[in-house]
């Protein structure tokens, strides 16, 4: 079809058929740029989980009636498009899970742990998802093999000169993504399948961030495995579909047991169902399955397929290069030349946290990621901790890049500001160490004048969050000289440092002083300050710190996620609590003695 008679791929219209787009968050238009972790769902989905609910309710395999047939039926369906979608030999091969993390332990339990040998070599990519990391270094815990990593140069790409080097003939497993979710590189799989066939190497593709945004085909590739999770091709979450060879499916001990997956079971002995269903035991989420089935016909019936889908998501790419490459002090992590629709980046001058970058966007509507995208081994090779990323998909559009460019322009301009008042008001403090007073007799004291501040602020219509960010912003300084791997505090997804002293002139007070890259974990650092600080550490081993927390809401303020930090940090403090009032115990009876 010549270009210009071909219908042109209508953004808005697409954006009609998902719900969620139109909303709003924190009272701005959502603009959802967080695709990499999970994509949103069209309407078709949301109503064939509805419908399957309302009508189609019932186990499969297992009812005479027709109730469980239909379901049956609809469920086997899923699994014929789900084999066309990435050109599978047959349906059988399409083996249904949770997503990508239960394939790849499939894989390694089923695979890896029955066949590979001690010195044996697996081999990863420096790119990878924790997910195809983690269950490979347990599999050669369990069998003596090797994991190796094929490095990449400062672009993010692979080092395909190397190959000969890595894939040699004890490489037993090669199990790379096809596109790297924290930097949007797309791999040259193909040029890796080829030197693992070499040297009768088996390859398993990690397809999460390949699926929604290009076309698979399983065959034309000619890897052994491959994977991917429903949720980020549009589809519900809980489900994914590990594909594998006939035959080496079939040579594999099943990964679980249970109900669905046996032919037949006696005391004696318990023979297994053939491929599907020695993989598929117990119940499985049937209306996720039927659900990913209607993902799939729905990406199949974008207008202008999968060259209009490629070509959006490259203009989106092209555009958010364009605009961030030009924000004073960003620096864009991952410049490969080819890359899929994500563009993740670092804030350096002044540094701004990403922590604080993801907190600002959210403020205005804008969802992105933050951290290390379960790839620290990558964020650690490029020495930072992690990135802010903004992920897109074909439903994105060049406005809501804008809306981002001119958020982080805003971000940047606002914490200039702040750093030139700073840097004026503590011009005369550089290198004096200033260890904060104790703000009450007691940290039950000290609380109590924190907790009514705030009570009187969220009274009074404040943003609590502004009160917290407040503290943090008022802190102490802590030496650069402090920030080393003594003080470092692990467990953070933000970057902490924490010092401690005896309180001079007393027999186990505690000063402290801590310092972080994020604006939030330097507000919670200015709340265990203002109650800790110059304390005696019997008192702050003694104190209800999750009460106090809970009062100042913390909840609302933080993530899940970060909640491990907050905890590190004060386990931190506690842990030198512990060790002063030890200390000063063992002194008291010493003197006795
Ligand atoms: C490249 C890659 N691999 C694996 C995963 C894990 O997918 P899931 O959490 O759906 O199992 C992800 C998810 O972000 C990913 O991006």
């Amino acid at each position: 079809m010549a270009d210009n008679l071909r219908p042109a791929f209508d953004v808005e219209a697409v954006r009609r058929d998902f719900p969620i787009l139109s909303t709003e968050m924190n009272g701005r238009p959502l603009v959802y740029l967080d695709n990499g972790a999970t994509t949103q769902k069209p309407r078709a989905v949301i109503d064939a989980l509805v419908h399957y609910y309302e009508h189609d309710n019932a186990n499969i395999h297992r009812g005479v009636y027709a109730l469980s047939q239909r379901a049956t039926a609809k469920f086997d369906e899923a699994r014929l498009k789900v084999a066309r979608f990435i050109n599978a030999t047959e349906p059988a091969e399409c083996i249904f899970v949770r997503g990508v993390t239960e394939a790849i332990n499939l894989v390694a339990m089923s695979w890896a742990r029955p066949t590979l040998m001690a010195g044996d070599e697996i081999l990863l990519t420096a790119l990878e998802h924790h997910s195809n990391i983690v269950p490979w270094q347990l599999a050669a815990e369990g069998t003596g093999a090797v994991v190796k990593t094929l490095p990449m140069n400062e672009r993010g790409e692979l080092e395909y000169g190397r190959l000969g080097e890595f894939i040699t003939n004890k490489t037993k497993l090669v199990a790379i993504q096809h596109v790297s979710n924290a930097l949007g590189t797309v791999h040259d799989v193909e040029e890796i399948i080829a030197a693992a066939k070499q040297v009768g190497a088996l390859v398993l593709i990690d397809g999460a961030q390949n699926v929604g945004h290009f076309p698979t085909d399983v065959q034309a590739l000619g890897c052994d495995f491959y994977c991917f999770s429903g949720h980020k091709l549009f589809g519900p979450t809980g489900v994914g579909v590990l594909w594998g060879k006939r035959k080496l499916l079939e040579a594999m001990p099943p990964f679980l047991g249970g109900g669905d997956m046996i032919e037949e079971v006696t005391w004696a002995k318990t023979t297994y169902a053939p491929i599907p269903a020695k993989f598929e035991a117990g119940t499985p989420d049937i209306a996720g399955v039927i659900g990913l089935g209607a993902a799939i016909e729905y990406v199949e019936s974008v207008v202008g397929g999968w060259d209009a889908i490629k070509q959006q998501e490259h203009a989106l790419l092209e555009h958010a290069t364009k605009r961030l490459s030009v924000v004073p002090g960003l620096r864009i992590i991952g410049t490969a030349e080819k890359k899929a629709g994500v563009v993740s980046f670092v804030i350096e001058d002044p540094p701004v946290s990403s922590l604080d970058i993801g907190m600002t966007l959210d403020a205005q509507g804008i969802a992105v990621r933050t951290g290390h995208h379960c790839a620290q081994p990558l964020m650690d090779a490029f020495g930072i901790p992690g990135t802010t990323r903004a992920s897109f998909a074909f439903y994105n559009t060049l406005e809501e890049v804008d809306h981002l460019a001119d958020a982080l322009e805003g971000i940047v301009e606002e914490v200039r500001k702040r750093e030139s008042l700073r840097t004026q008001s503590h011009a005369t403090e550089v290198g004096v160490v200033a260890w904060p007073e104790p703000k009450g007799s007691s940290p039950d004291e000290a609380a109590q004048q924190l907790i009514d501040d705030f009570t009187f602020l969220k009274e009074a219509g404040e943003d609590p969050r502004d009160f917290i960010l407040d503290l943090g912003r008022n802190l102490p300084p802590l030496p650069a000289s402090e920030k080393n791997e003594a003080t470092h505090v692990k467990g953070c997804m933000s970057q902490v440092w924490l010092t401690a002293r005896r309180r001079p002139g007393t027999r186990d007070a505690l000063d402290f002083l801590a310092d972080s890259d994020a604006e939030i974990v330097k507000g919670l650092i200015g709340v265990l300050q203002h109650v800790f600080s110059g304390q005696s550490a019997s008192a702050i081993v003694a104190y209800d710190v999750a009460q106090l927390l809970r009062k100042l809401d913390f909840q609302n303020l933080i993530s899940v996620q970060r909640r491990s930090g907050v905890e590190a940090m004060i386990n931190r403090i506690l842990s030198i609590a512990r060790a002063l009032t030890k200390e000063s115990t063992e002194d008291t009876e010493g003197s006795k003695s």
